[in-house]
């Protein structure tokens, strides 16, 4: 296991998208909304010794040095410790970008995503419906940061 990650530009975000949509389904994202989104996050690729295995996102610290990290990988890629590089990989750049809060957000219904973030030490602080949704999005931090 070698865990690559890669920028998001141009063609590849197209491939962001794809690993974006398959992995949350019930929030899918135009080609416009990647590109938008391009301009203002840290959209990444991971690669496993050249195969595709998941996306990152990172919105960088926002007035409050809160930056949010989210990674998914792929599921038949699961379990192989990826997540957890990638996500090490993450929160060293939203660290080294100014980030002094740590948040990331999971769908309630991704039992997975929550124990994952759960067994990295995050944090619940919020859970909430978006309108038109019916599965609440669960907001996590990691403490011992200081309060947004
Ligand atoms: C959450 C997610 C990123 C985890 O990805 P992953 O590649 O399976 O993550 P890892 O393999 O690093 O860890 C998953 C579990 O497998 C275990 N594991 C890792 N390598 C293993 C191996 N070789 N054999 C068995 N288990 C292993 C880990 O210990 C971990 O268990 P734990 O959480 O109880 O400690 C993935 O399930 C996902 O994309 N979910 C949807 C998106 C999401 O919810 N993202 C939010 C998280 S920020």
């Amino acid at each position: 296991m070698a865990l690559d990650v890669f920028v998001a530009t141009g063609a590849a975000l197209a491939d962001w998208r794809k690993v974006h949509n398959a992995i949350i389904p019930t929030d899918p994202l135009s080609e416009a909304e990647v590109l938008e989104r391009s301009g203002r996050h840290r959209l990444t690729l991971g690669y496993d010794d050249g195969v595709l295995v998941g996306n990152a996102t990172v919105r960088p610290p926002d007035g409050h040095g809160t930056a949010t990290v989210i990674v998914r990988i792929l599921a038949g890629h699961r379990r192989h410790g990826l997540g957890s590089t990638y996500l090490a990989s993450e929160l060293a750049v939203a660290r080294a970008i100014g980030a002094r809060r740590i948040e990331t957000v999971v769908l309630a219904s991704n039992h997975d995503g929550l124990a994952f973030a759960l067994a990295r030490g995050f944090v619940e602080h919020d859970r909430y419906l978006l309108e038109g949704d019916t599965v609440p999005y669960v907001d996590l931090h990691l403490p011992g940061e200081p309060p947004e």
